[in-house]
């Protein structure tokens, strides 16, 4: 039996403050995503904001032998890309940047896809159904929802997109660790023993793909790309199981919670 741990309020609160700092990581950062930066560049601002002003630690360097603070991946990277000081961002280029960080004990671990000047009808559509797949998913939760649920939801819907959902990689539960149980699937299936909880938290992030969803891991260990060259997007969140629905612990505030949740604002104070 798997072992999922449900937070107590003392920990809610500081999982609370560690996804609002990632979440700052990422709006910071969206003024540095320019034509010519390099990716070591964007590393460096988010390494240095993240020790320096949020008085955190960039979670991703040095887990597992990770060598940097923060991942980037462009195009047909669908995740786990090294920020490389001879990578500079071109013009049409769509990069998920994925910044986790530890604050007080407790993890958090979000990313989004940024896109460089004017992007093909193609990438911008990828990028629009990797994040609308990641909020359809967050309309669903609840307790007593059986967790296959969210990957079932997000297959069909991109499926129907005539995009694909890579099945190697998936959400998981995070707290006092990284990783933790449960594994979140973002495809298909059908384990029926896991149910949701209030208290549970854990990340969604769907990779989709615009071709196959094979994938293959370069020669540097990290690196995932498609197999096809085909482009790839990934929107992640952490999210906490409340009493009526979720809680989105990453949320940005360019994010607008009635229209990810479809709801009146009169509504708000219910989710929250
Ligand atoms: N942030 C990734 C995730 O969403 C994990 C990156 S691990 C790293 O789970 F070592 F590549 F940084
Ligand atoms: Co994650
Ligand atoms: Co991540």
């Amino acid at each position: 039996m798997k072992s999922i741990l449900v937070k107590n309020n003392e920990e809610i609160k500081k999982m609370r403050k560690a996804g609002k700092l990632a979440a700052e990581v990422l709006e910071m950062i969206e003024h540095y995503i320019v034509y010519d930066i390099t990716t070591e560049e964007i590393n460096k601002i988010c390494h240095d904001y993240i020790i320096k002003k949020q008085k955190s630690i960039p979670a991703c360097l040095g887990y597992n032998g990770y060598p940097k603070s923060i991942c980037t991946s462009i195009n047909d990277v669908v995740c786990h890309g090294i920020p490389n000081v001879k990578q500079k961002l071109k013009e049409g280029d769509i990069i998920n940047i994925d910044v986790a960080i530890i604050h007080n004990g407790y993890y958090s671990d979000t990313s989004k896809m940024f896109i460089i000047g004017k992007p093909s009808i193609l990438s911008k559509r990828l990028c629009h159904v990797a994040q609308e797949s990641l909020y359809l998913a967050l309309n669903l939760i609840k307790p007593n929802m059986p967790l296959y649920k969210i990957g079932q939801t997000i297959e069909k819907y991109v499926k129907k997109q005539k995009f694909s959902v890579v099945k190697e990689y998936c959400g998981h539960g995070i707290g006092k660790n990284f990783h933790e149980d449960p594994q979140i699937l973002h495809c298909d299936n059908t384990d029926p023993g896991i149910i949701l909880k209030p208290g549970m938290t854990f990340t969604i992030e769907p990779m989709i793909n615009t071709g196959s969803n094979r994938v293959r891991c370069m020669k540097d260990g990290w690196t995932i790309k498609t197999k096809d060259h085909g482009l790839s997007a990934q929107y992640e969140h952490t999210i906490l199981v409340t009493d009526k629905g979720c809680e989105i612990l990453t949320l940005r505030k360019e994010e607008n919670i009635s229209q990810i949740f479809k709801i009146n604002n009169k509504d708000l104070k219910y989710i929250k």
